[in-house]
Order: C-alpha cells, then structure tokens, then sequence
C-alpha cells in the first residue's frame, strides 16, 4: 500500500503575535515543522508534500531536500489546503496521513501506529483523538451512544453539550486518498470562521455510506498544537523531558534534567555528566566521560572525549580530548584546543588553534593566532590582532614561553623554543632560543621618600 503525508503550514499564526511565521517557531532548536517532517519520514512514506502559504518561501527554504511542496495562495482553511496538494496526489491510490505543521511533539510511532490501525480497520478516514484535560480551542469528536463517529464539530461552531466532550481531534488523520479528494470537493464553509474544513470530510464520507473511525492515543502531550507563546514554552518543556530522559538510557548523567536545556539534535557520549542550568544547543557534539558545569552554554561545537567545561561559553568552536576550560572563559569562532590543552579562567579565544598541552590559564586574549605544543601564555597575555582596519596573524612555536602580561602585536612570529619576557610589547619576530624583552627598564631613586608630600603625614619614616 503506498502511503503519503500531508502537512500544513500555509496558516499565518496570528495568535503568536510574531513576525516569524508560525510553524517557523522552534521548539529544542528545530523549527516545529521540521520536528513535523522528522515524525513524517519515519513512517518511510513515499511522498511527503509541505502545504506552503504565507511565508512560502522561507518554509521551503527551512523544508528544502526533506518534502516536497504545495502553494495554497489564500489561507481558506485547512480543507482548502489539502486540496492544494491535488495535482501531486489526487488520482493516486494508497493512504494519505494529513497532520499539521504547529504540532511538534508527535513520533514516528504515533504515525505508524495510525497508519496501522486505519487499514487493519479498512476505513476510509481515521481520524487520531485523544482526551484533553483542557479541550478548549480543539476540535471535539461526536459520537453516537454506540461510539461510532459522527463528526468534528470545531470550539466556534460547538454548542455546550457538544463543547463539554473531551475527546479532541488531533489534527492527525489518515484518509484513503482517492475518497479523500472526492470528499473534499463536497465540503463548504457555511460556519463560523467561513473557511473549508477538513475535519468536515468525517461526516461527509460517513453520510456517503464510508467506513469512518477513530484511532485514540492514551498520551494528550503528544498532540499539542501549538497556536500560541503558552503553547510553544509547554511544547519545549515535554520535548525537553523527552530529549534528556534519550541521553539518560544513553548513560549520560543529568544533576538537575529539568535545567538542562539540551537541543533536538545535539549528541552526547556516556558517562557525560551535565549539571543544571546548562544550554546545549544546534549542531553539537559532545564525547564520552566529559563533566559540564553550570552556566555552560556551548553552541555548533564538538567538544571530544574527558573535556571538563567549567561555566562557560562556547560558540563554533571545537576542543579535543582531555582538555579543559573556565570558569568564565569564552571560546568564539574557530577556536580550536587541542588535546590536552588547558584554558583557565577568564580568556577568550577567536580564530586561534591552541596547540597540545598549551596552557592559557588567565585572563588573556588569543585572537587569529596559531599557537603550538607545550607552550605556557602568562597571565594577562594579549594577543593584538586589530589596527582598526584589519586582522593580523600570529603565530607561536613549540615550547616557548611568554611571560605575564606581554602584548603580541599581530603579525609576528615567535619562534619554537622563544621565550618572552613579562610585560614586553613584542612587535618583531623572535628566534628559536631567543629571549625578547621589550619593556621600560627600571629606575630605582634613592631616598625618595622624604620629597614625597604624603610622608609629612607619616609617622614611621
Ligand atoms: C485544527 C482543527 C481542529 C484540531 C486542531 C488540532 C480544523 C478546521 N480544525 O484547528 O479540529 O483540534 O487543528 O491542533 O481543521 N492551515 C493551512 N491553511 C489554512 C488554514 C490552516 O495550511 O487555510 C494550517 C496551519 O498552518 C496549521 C494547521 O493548518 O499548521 C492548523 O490550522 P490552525 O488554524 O492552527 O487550526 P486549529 O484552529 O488549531
Ligand atoms: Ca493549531
């Protein structure tokens, strides 16, 4: 049986009150369409097709290579915006799964599992339900006395006895897809909102003699639409639950996973442990037996195996093996620590690789540089990469050491074996074994004291 998804995202999302089109929202760093289509090519369907509206061009921007797509021009409803897909679907035989694009949280089993039940039952639609502690806002499921499906009825069109049910639509339907388009073509929009239904197709299909049913998930969380900021926070803090309890049975350890704010596709190695309030998020990657403290916020890096991240900052960037950093460090992009390397407290590092078992241990600034192994950068070191205008480049051999306080002003070369004075301003290159001291020499005055117009006040001279 050949089987399609259809998900819709041509709706505007005013309840958001947001210039970013609704479903381009982003719950644990993914936008809620995309958690859509993940859910979609689990269910290893032969097309998924993306109803695009407003917004058109940036949802096909976010969606390219992952579905194909539809354009419904005017936003008539969510009827209308399946029949938008016409052209790609109409006249070929199989299931079509419709879901919509503001419900993020469901999975591929879910999907499967409707997918499943529909043909097992041999129904021409089956819509998937489930009971709401809250249904307001959702559409309600009417049934007969003997639980057979009558119809959708929408909150705005519901009277009370209708409101006060608790089994919802989902949004989720599977349909067969020859019926389904046969029936789209009879629905009308004589109702509150004047637009065209979709759930409507139920009752349709149903007065058409059709085998309609119901597929009911025992979990409401799974199926919450997400229309509004409320929404979005609650959609967030269950996908949240779900992504840290998958690091858990994957061995990594969480203090506090309620404060942890891990995104949807950021990996982590076993034996990690990961304190509370930690951010962790886009495209990283993280190795086995690493200890993050709080106040880590680390983002598109790949941090590798025994890396301990001491509350800081860490943005494209990557850190090799047995390295550590912080507190309070900042790595900005292209910082590059390899194995071994240890960057203390209070340093930021752009545009730099800092060699194997180099230290940094305070308060520096290493920008556009090229740091070897084995060497020592003193306190306070700063590396001047900036006239204002452009960017220079330095770089520091194997083993070398500078002292506290020296300013490195790009672009120069130091040498394997260098070693640099504290407090000097290196402006030329120094050679391998050579010593630069570049700083005032200092004058000591004898006695000096006593012309001085605070010793007056002094007693102890
Ligand atoms: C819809 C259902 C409701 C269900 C709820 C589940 C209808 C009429 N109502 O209501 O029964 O309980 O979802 O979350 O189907 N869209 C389009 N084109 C349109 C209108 C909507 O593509 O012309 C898309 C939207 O982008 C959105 C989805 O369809 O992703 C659902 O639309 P929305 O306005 O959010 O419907 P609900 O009021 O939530
Ligand atoms: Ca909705």
């Amino acid at each position: 049986m050949n089987k399609y998804v259809v998900i819709l995202a041509a709706g505007k999302g005013t309840r958001m009150k947001s210039k970013l089109y609704k479903v381009l929202h982003k719950v644990c760093g993914k936008t809620m369409v995309e958690h859509v289509v993940d859910a979609a090519k689990g269910t290893n369907a032969d097309k998924i097709i993306t109803v695009v509206g407003t917004g058109a061009e940036k949802v096909k921007d976010v969606l390219a290579g992952q579905s194909d797509f539809a354009f419904q021009e005017k936003q008539l409803g969510t009827g209308d915006a399946v029949m938008a897909t016409a052209d790609l679907l109409e006249n070929l035989d199989g299931v079509t799964l419709v879901a919509t694009g503001d419900t993020p949280l469901f999975t591929s089993e879910t999907f499967n599992n409707l997918f499943e039940k529909h043909i097992a039952d041999g129904n021409s639609a089956t819509v998937l339900t489930a009971k709401a502690p809250n249904p307001f806002g959702y559409g309600r499921i009417i049934r007969d006395d003997a639980g057979n499906v009558l119809r959708i009825v929408e909150q705005k069109d519901g009277n009370a006895e209708e409101l006060a049910v608790d089994e919802i639509n989902t949004g989720v339907f599977a349909f067969n897809n020859k019926e389904l388009f046969d029936a789209l073509k009879q629905v009308g929009n004589d109702n509150a909102q004047g637009e065209y239904y979709l759930t409507d197709v139920l009752e349709i299909m149903r007065k058409a003699g059709k085998k309609v049913g119901a597929y009911e998930m025992s979990d409401f969380s799974e199926s919450l639409g997400v229309n509004d900021r409320i929404a979005l926070a609650q959609a967030t803090k269950i996908m949240q639950k779900r992504i840290n309890e998958a690091h858990m049975r994957d061995g990594v350890s969480f203090i506090d996973p309620d404060t942890a704010y891990i995104d949807s596709d950021v990996k982590i190695g076993n034996d990690t442990v990961i304190e509370g309030n930690v951010v962790i998020k886009g495209n990283t990657e993280i190795g086995s037996d690493c200890y993050i403290t709080s106040g880590s916020r680390i983002v598109d890096s790949k941090i590798g195996n025994n890396v301990t991240i001491t509350s800081s900052t860490i943005q494209e960037a990557e850190m090799d093996d047995n390295t550590d950093i912080g507190p309070n460090s900042h790595l900005r992009p292209q910082a590059i620590i390899r194995k071994g390397a240890h960057i203390g407290n209070f340093v930021e590092i752009k545009k730099a690789e800092i060699g194997e078992d180099t230290k940094v241990g305070h308060l520096t600034y290493v920008g556009d540089a090229t740091l070897g192994k084995d060497i020592n950068i003193g306190c306070g070191t700063i590396f001047s990469n900036y006239d204002g205008v452009k960017k220079f480049h330095t770089n520091v051999g194997d083993h070398s050491f500078i002292g506290a306080g020296a300013t490195i002003i790009a672009p120069v070369n130091i040498a394997d074996h260098a070693f640099v004075a504290a407090d000097s301003t290196i402006t030329k290159d120094v050679d391998k074994y050579d010593m630069a001291i570049a700083r005032g020499r200092q004058t000591n005055k004898p006695d000096y004291w006593h012309k001085l117009p605070l010793s007056k006040d002094k007693e102890w001279e």
